[in-house]
């Protein structure tokens, strides 16, 4: 097997970033209150966004000869963001939060991703990854500036 290291964090990210989708699609749902009309169809373009990258981490594993994971039941027992029961008693701003939370653990799982794929030479995964990385630390910066936060990606 040549890129061990590199399919296992494939794996991984398909497991998240399905997770992730989900509770965005969660938050989309629940949210009420100012801002609604702007940010409710705002995540429809974050879940576009992570629904592509998802696709194209799965067609990267399988085109290495990998098997994604690809159950509801293989995803819950794989991931590791932790979700919560949908609820109305939020506001806007702490489900941005929570969503925000989830994006900097994707940071830190597309890094390693970009690392291990460096390590075993497969480049072409790497510049997939690096591509993707580059689009969360975005979205961080902008969902982070939504609710009057500093994208915290290197604080000093
Ligand atoms: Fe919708």
């Amino acid at each position: 097997m040549k890129y061990p290291k590199t399919k296992e964090v494939l794996n991984q990210l398909v497991a998240d970033l399905t997770q992730m989708q989900m509770i965005v699609h969660q938050h989309h749902w629940y949210m009420r209150g100012n801002r609604f009309l702007k940010l409710h169809p705002y995540l429809d373009k974050v879940m576009d966004e992570l629904a592509d990258q998802l696709d194209q981490v799965s067609e990267r594993l399988i085109t290495l000869d990998g098997s994604p994971v690809s159950t509801l039941s293989e995803i819950a027992a794989k991931t590791k963001i932790k979700d919560e029961p949908g609820n109305w008693n939020e506001t806007i701003d702490e489900r941005y939060a929570k969503i925000i939370a989830g994006y900097h653990y994707l940071d830190q799982l597309y890094e390693q991703g970009i690392k291990a794929s460096d390590e075993e030479g497969d480049y072409s995964t790497n510049d997939l990854l690096t591509g993707f990385h580059t689009e969360i630390e975005k979205r961080i910066w902008m969902m982070a500036g939504e609710i009057n936060q500093a994208p915290e990606l290197d604080p000093e």
